[in-house]
């Protein structure tokens, strides 16, 4: 029988970004498939209701969790191919994800650079198809393969399988509570191209003639580090909310009534408006209730001042939804996941 490193009533405030200090029933670090398979044979944990646990960057804890931690540590990173389109690598489902496109960018493979920073791990990557600056995982993704707590088995998933849209994927539905990421390839374009489209970056890489991967890797990590706190300094999981898509009246209605309105059209005719935007507009941006902030500098921050409980970072983000919604009609929706 493989030995199962588990610990009980264990405090999770040092893995989780927000800092809070919720604690499991039961705590599994995972290093490998093995342990998974010893926790589904184990007629005692496969009964207990299941949190995967990466970075902790995406999730706030609103109260103890009465059940089991599996908490993803996994290491390796390597080349797994090449063709004439793409280099492949393959990197395990604990390693941390700026960690991995540093990584890439040491070996002369760019691709990942405009997703620097990002906090969190490969593994929970996909999970909410990371993107920012104008690449999102799925634009870089090759296939990923995850233990299924069901069948027992490790399934292979390719892009499509994965069915990834803005901050979502098929581990968010019909795979939620049963897959588990072990790791994930990616295929890195060969014919490499800068993406420097949005304007943040376009304006940081204004002076430099001809800018390569790392160009963009420095000026997307002087982005973020300008306006997003660390959570290793300040308790937050990045954007609190998805940036909502609206049909195009609503969209109509509030830019003749908003003249700074920010949106942004989408392929099918509705509209990304900037949550950002809607929250700064209802005065929030610098607000605190307690011990939970929003940040100074983005509004779609939240932040944990210290010692906020996430029952307290929760009702913030609820005021900040119903004044929202009665400013213009719109429901914000939360983008880390509540447990
Ligand atoms: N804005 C305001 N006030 C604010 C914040 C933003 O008016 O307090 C306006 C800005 O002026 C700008 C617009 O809103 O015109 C968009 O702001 P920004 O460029 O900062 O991007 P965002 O839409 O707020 C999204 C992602 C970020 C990602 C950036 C860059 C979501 C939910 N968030 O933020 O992702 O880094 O774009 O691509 O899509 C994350 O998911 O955790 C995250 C940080």
């Amino acid at each position: 029988m493989f030995p199962i490193p588990l610990q009980r009533d264990f405090s999770l405030r040092t893995l989780n970004t927000f800092g809070i200090d919720a604690r499991a029933q039961v705590y599994v670090a995972v290093d490998g498939v093995d342990t998974l398979r010893a926790v589904r044979a184990n007629p005692e944990l496969a009964g207990l209701p299941r949190l995967v646990l990466g970075g902790g960057s995406n999730l706030l804890f609103v109260r103890d969790h009465p059940g089991l931690v599996l908490h993803m540590r996994s290491r390796g990173i390597e080349v797994v191919g090449q063709d004439d389109d793409f280099t492949y690598v393959r990197a395990a489902a604990g390693e941390s994800w700026h960690g991995l496109v540093q990584w890439t960018l040491a070996q002369g493979l760019g691709g990942l650079e405009n997703l620097s920073l990002i906090p969190g791990s490969v593994g929970a990557a996909p999970i909410q198809n990371i993107g920012a600056y104008g690449i999102e995982i799925k634009d870089r993704f090759h296939s990923l393969s995850a233990f299924d707590f069901v069948s027992g088995e490790s399934i292979q998933l390719d892009g499509a399988a994965c069915r990834f849209g803005y901050r979502d994927s098929v581990f968010k539905h019909a795979l939620r509570d049963r897959a588990v990421v072990l790791d994930v390839t990616f295929a890195l374009p060969r014919r490499w191209q800068a993406n420097a489209a949005y304007a943040d970056v376009a304006q940081a890489l204004a002076g430099i003639a001809e800018p390569g991967p790392a160009d963009i890797a420095a000026a997307v990590i002087a982005i973020r580090q300008r306006k997003l706190p660390d959570p290793a300094q300040i308790g937050n999981a990045g954007s609190f909310f998805k940036n909502p898509i609206v049909e195009a009246a609503l969209r109509d209605g509030l830019a003749a009534q908003h003249a700074t309105l920010v949106s942004y059209r989408q392929p099918d005719g509705s509209y990304k408006l900037a949550a950002g935007w809607l929250i700064d507009q209802c005065g929030w941006k610098g607000r605190s209730l307690g011990a939970a902030g929003v940040y100074e500098k983005q509004a779609l921050v939240l932040v944990n001042r210290g010692g906020a409980s996430g029952a307290e970072i929760a009702a913030l983000a609820e005021a900040i939804r119903q004044d929202v919604h009665g400013r213009f009609g719109v429901w914000l929706e939360p983008e880390p996941v509540f447990v």
